[in-house]
């Protein structure tokens, strides 16, 4: 079955030229995210929208796609689309799992060692000529990880993936989420179930892996903060909405928590005038947990292979719900 497809950003050559194939398509080019407007009129006569997680795809826009049928987000994360809406108008939603469990573990760590080591920060130091004054032996001085506690909420496939990392760097492993895990993962994993109290109080580093939903929404405040280690550090490289981006601000520059590496933010993309960019102890990444070349291309290659599927009325090989 052919049809209209609209891309809200380009996707590999392969891809496209497998779309081509069987439909119609239009690639928006310009700014990111699409504008409203623009998005608006161009889901009303598309059978099929590739979409990614800075497009909020919400019930009003999702109502103007008359002829929609599948929805196939490039992304794992699913929270930028109103899905329980989806389901309703029969439309199915495809997105992107597993593929990218090794690069966004990887890059959890990334920010890690980035932010307990001060890499970025000295690199600002090399490029702003400012190495020549400031090396001495309280300079640069970073945080060791190996004994340390690594506190990680949300122990699914990415939490765990990051897990195995922490453990080779030989952290003390704490997880909180929804339920424990079974006794042999924990044993695998060498990780110990605690509630999010401990977690966030014992912990030197906390990871967060959790989905943004309504029970995470915001989940990380000043209270949060207050009850962390004044040397902890945060990571998150799941949604920005887990984290109340303002009362992080605050406590970084109160030195309430140390630091924080960040690859995911409330409202992507940031600008140059947010808190966050003014702050030294915090390592900043353009949302690009997945963005190795082979898992890129993988999520392509599913995220095509779940619109054809949608498209023609089944089920996606990674599907919301319905
Ligand atoms: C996703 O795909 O949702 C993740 O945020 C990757 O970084």
């Amino acid at each position: 079955m052919g049809g209209k497809i609209f891309l809200t950003r380009t996707l590999h050559d392969f891809a496209l030229k497998e779309l081509r194939k069987k439909y119609q398509i239009e690639i928006h080019s310009g700014k990111i995210p699409i504008p409203k407007t623009k998005l608006r009129s161009k889901i009303k006569d598309v059978d099929g929208l590739i979409c990614f997680p800075y497009d909020n795809i919400d019930e009003e826009l999702i109502k103007e796609g008359k002829n929609l049928r599948v929805i196939s987000t490039y992304s794992v994360g699913f929270d930028h689309i109103d899905t329980e809406f989806a389901k309703k108008k029969k439309i199915r939603v495809g997105y992107t799992p597993e593929v990218l469990t090794d690069a966004t573990a990887d890059m959890a760590l990334a920010l890690l060692l980035d932010i307990s080591r001060r890499m970025t920060e000295g690199d600002r130091v090399i490029r702003n000529g400012k190495w020549k004054e400031v090396y001495g032996a309280f300079d640069y001085v970073g945080a060791d990880l190996q004994g340390k506690t690594i506190g990680i909420l949300g122990l699914g496939r990415i939490g765990s993936t990051f897990a195995k990392r922490a453990k080779a760097l030989e952290m003390k492993i704490l997880y909180h989420s929804r339920k424990p895990v079974s006794k042999s993962k924990e044993k695998t994993l060498n990780a110990k179930y605690v509630s999010f109290e401990k977690l966030i109080t014992q912990s030197d580093f906390v990871s967060i892996h959790v989905p943004h939903t309504k029970e995470t929404d915001r989940l990380f405040g000043m209270d949060v903060f207050r009850k962390m280690k004044k040397s902890a550090f945060l990571i998150n490289t799941s949604r920005g909405k887990v984290i109340d981006e303002r009362d992080l601000a605050k406590a970084l520059k109160k030195k309430v928590i140390a630091g924080a590496g960040l690859d995911v933010f409330e409202k992507e993309p940031i600008d140059e005038n947010h808190p966050f960019v003014k702050l030294q102890n915090i390592v900043l990444a353009p949302h690009i947990g997945s963005s190795t070349k082979e898992t890129r291309m993988k999520m392509a290659e599913i995220t095509v292979k779940n619109l054809n599927l949608g498209i023609n009325g089944k089920r996606p090989i990674y599907s919301v719900g319905y």
